[in-house]
């Protein structure tokens, strides 16, 4: 046995908890009286409601009240319009709520939500992509962060000097979150005072989100999720359901539940927006990039303006010194997109690791050797060096774990029975980001320890990663730690998104552990009844990181594939992944994230897509029976490794974060594989049996 030490494969502390179903997610929680909310979406893409009619629903029985924007409490502003529910007859998107049903059983609320009868006065509707489409506009910021537009050099010129040039256009599906726990609220008021269980992946963020919209002030609200049953994004930001469950609570005087039903998902919760991007590669003839063009067209809803930053892994993979990245947007009469695990990496990525497969068959080159030709030690758009940038080394190593050497180039020449094989590979990256954050450490008169701060584990580890770091900076085994997280009531601490959750929680929490440890030892004498307590705060030594490194995670994935040549099936055969991701805080936690990427990937390459249905509005594909994900037997076999990289640069345990960059590249090796098996470039995502016949 071990003392659960960083580095150590402590397995998860709740896992006997969540395998033995006693683990508590949002709607589980047992609450005296409560009721249950059954919500009606909207059945047109745009226009306006003329009536509605609660009669039929009201006379179902056990059904308690029916809201709708006529009797809805008013919401406070905030800045995310798909959170104003109830709010007005006008109808952006087909799915929008329009009524809730809230009853004595769940049974009785769907039944209620099935009477409720809406009238519409429908206007014409506009839900299809196109890159030329007249309401492209170039938006301020992607992503809320990113620079829309870079520029260096002179692209033009140096591309029409290349002596070998790569031109394509890539597509990607709408793609959707769909977490095992859907997004589900229990509401309760008592009095004044407002809690909530919450499936989020930050209970601050919908704190702060309710009281604006409730008109309280944020004390008098608790948000509360001690286990989150996956998000990959779409838990990021409070979703509708929240605030129908707490105006329902409101309305009844009774506590409310409330989760999304799964056909539902699709249309509140968030999606991946389809993408066309054009990536343009000039290069000369031993393959060293000159020229760069990647410009992405994509959309958001009329009610929130989201858009991924897919051009910017552009401005850091490769050396090339002219270069312009451009991000495009139109608004569409559509759900509205959000996050989803990598946004902007995992989109983008696709489309410059295809074309670089593509540059790399152009000049003959092998497509490892490719990569490593055009490899820089500068961020190639700020300048800036990386502080470590491992991707060489994942290169090579996983060349050498996959057995790429000597491998035939020549597409569609090797077959096993009717199946033709092949390989691929492409580069993954993500950046490591940091919040600041607060934590709690407490010595106890009993001996044990207690770190509390509001973290969310999202089923991804971070409460036993965290407990592995108070009890490194404590220099104690992790068996004497008590973590507490998932709860507004605890030192506030940053949303469990962007792949950076570890990093800013485990900097606060190493932060106040290697405080209090400081103060033990300086006591000296037996601690007082009362034990003793230090609070940190990294908010100082977040801004005071250094600004001359560029940060981020790399990786290198390799894919090999069979396509049966008569029905044009394609399987994945392997999956092998290397990444250099700073130091590995637990190498079972981590290894879980990135295949769960890689699977994640994999999927994204050969089943998952979204249909926009052009004469209804919406998505074709909102349950698990239609929209495919990858399952066991689709994975035959999934490998992740790493390599060692200290990096100084990073925070006091020297992490990236690993919930994101598994699915970063792996689409692209897979149709790089696929073009390896049978000749055929995939440049619309998923691979499809009709593609390749
Ligand atoms: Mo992740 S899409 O940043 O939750």
């Amino acid at each position: 046995m071990n003392g659960g030490g960083l580095g150590e494969p402590l397995a998860r502390l709740e896992g006997r908890e969540k395998v033995t179903g006693t683990a508590r997610y949002a709607v589980d929680h047992p609450v005296d009286g409560c009721c249950y909310a059954w919500p009606v979406p909207a059945t047109i893409a745009k226009g306006e409601i003329t009536s509605i009619d609660c009669a039929a629903a009201l006379a179902e029985p056990g059904v308690l009240a029916v809201l709708t924007h006529e009797n809805a409490p008013r919401l406070g502003e905030v800045d995310d319009a798909t959170l104003l529910v109830l709010q007005s007859p006008r109808v952006a998107h087909r799915g929008q709520y329009v009524a809730l049903a809230v009853a004595d059983s769940l049974e009785a609320a769907r039944a209620g939500a099935g009477a409720v009868r809406v009238d519409y006065r429908a206007e014409p509707h506009d839900v299809v992509l196109r890159a030329d489409h007249p309401g492209m506009y170039k938006p301020d910021k992607v992503n809320g962060l990113y620079a829309t537009d870079r520029e260096r050099g002179d692209f033009d010129a140096a591309y029409a000097d290349s002596a070998v040039c790569v031109d394509e256009v890539y597509r990607t599906p709408a793609l959707h979150n769909h977490p095992m726990e859907p997004h589900a609220t229990t509401a309760v008021w008592a009095g004044d005072r407002l809690r909530v269980y919450e499936s989020t992946q930050g209970a601050d963020w919908v704190r702060e989100t309710l009281a604006a919209l409730f008109a309280l002030p944020e004390e008098q609200v608790t948000v509360s999720c001690e286990h989150v049953g996956g998000g990959f994004g779409s838990k990021g930001t409070p979703r509708p359901q929240v605030v129908l469950a707490v105006m329902a609570a409101r309305h009844t005087g009774r506590p409310v539940k409330l989760a999304v039903p799964r056909p539902q998902m699709a249309a509140v919760t968030g999606h991946r927006a389809a993408t066309e991007q054009r990536v343009r590669i000039g290069a000369d003839a031993e393959g060293r990039i000159s020229a760069l063009a990647h410009e992405v067209y994509t959309y958001s809803s009329t009610l929130r303006e989201f858009v991924e930053q897919a051009a910017v892994p552009a401005r850091i993979m490769y050396a090339s010194p002219h270069s312009r990245t451009t991000h495009r947007v139109t608004r569409l009469d559509v759900p509205s997109p959000s996050w989803m695990r990598a946004p902007g990496e995992c989109s983008g990525m696709f489309a410059l690791e295809a074309a670089m497969d593509e540059l790399a068959v152009a000049c003959r080159i092998d497509p490892v050797e490719l990569r490593l030709r055009n490899d820089t030690d500068t961020e190639p758009d700020s300048g800036h060096p990386f502080s470590s940038r491992g991707l060489a080394a994942c290169l090579r190593d996983g060349a050498r774990r996959f057995g790429w050497a000597g491998r035939d180039p020549r597409p569609g020449v090797r077959s096993e029975g009717r199946w033709l094989t092949g390989t691929g590979m492409a580069a993954s990256c993500y950046p490591a980001q940091v919040a600041p954050s607060q934590a709690e450490a407490v010595a106890e008169a009993s001996g044990r320890f207690r770190v509390r701060t509001n973290a969310t584990d999202i089923g991804t580890g971070a409460r036993t990663v965290l407990t592995q770091i108070a009890a490194e900076a404590l220099g104690v085994p992790s068996q004497l730690v008590d973590i507490e997280i998932g709860c507004s009531d605890l030192p506030p601490a940053p949303v469990a998104g962007g792949s950076s959750g570890t990093a800013s929680w485990g900097w606060a929490v190493h932060k106040a552990a290697q405080a209090l440890a400081k103060e033990l030892a300086e006591l000296g004498g037996p601690l007082p009844e009362t034990g003793l307590s230090v609070r940190a705060d990294t908010a100082q030594d977040v801004a005071d990181r250094s600004q001359r490194y560029a940060r981020h995670a790399f990786g290198a994935q390799f894919a090999e594939v069979a396509v049966d040549m008569d029905t044009g099936e394609t399987r994945l055969r392997r999956l092998l992944g290397v990444f250099a991701v700073g130091r590995v805080l637990n190498p079972r936690t981590a290894r879980s994230q990135l295949v769960g990427g890689m699977i994640m990937g994999g999927s994204m390459a050969l089943l998952e897509h979204s249909t926009m249905d052009p004469r209804f509005g919406d998505h074709a594909e909102r349950d698990l029976a239609s929209y495919h994900l990858a399952v066991c037997a689709d994975v035959p076999e999934v490998s992740a490794y790493w390599i060692d990289e200290p990096d100084e640069q990073l925070n006091p345990m020297g992490s990236k974060g690993i919930g994101e960059i598994g699915i970063v590249g792996t689409a692209a090796a897979v149709t790089s594989a696929v073009w390896h098996a049978t000749g055929v470039r995939v440049r619309d995502l998923p691979v499809r049996p009709e593609l390749l016949l």
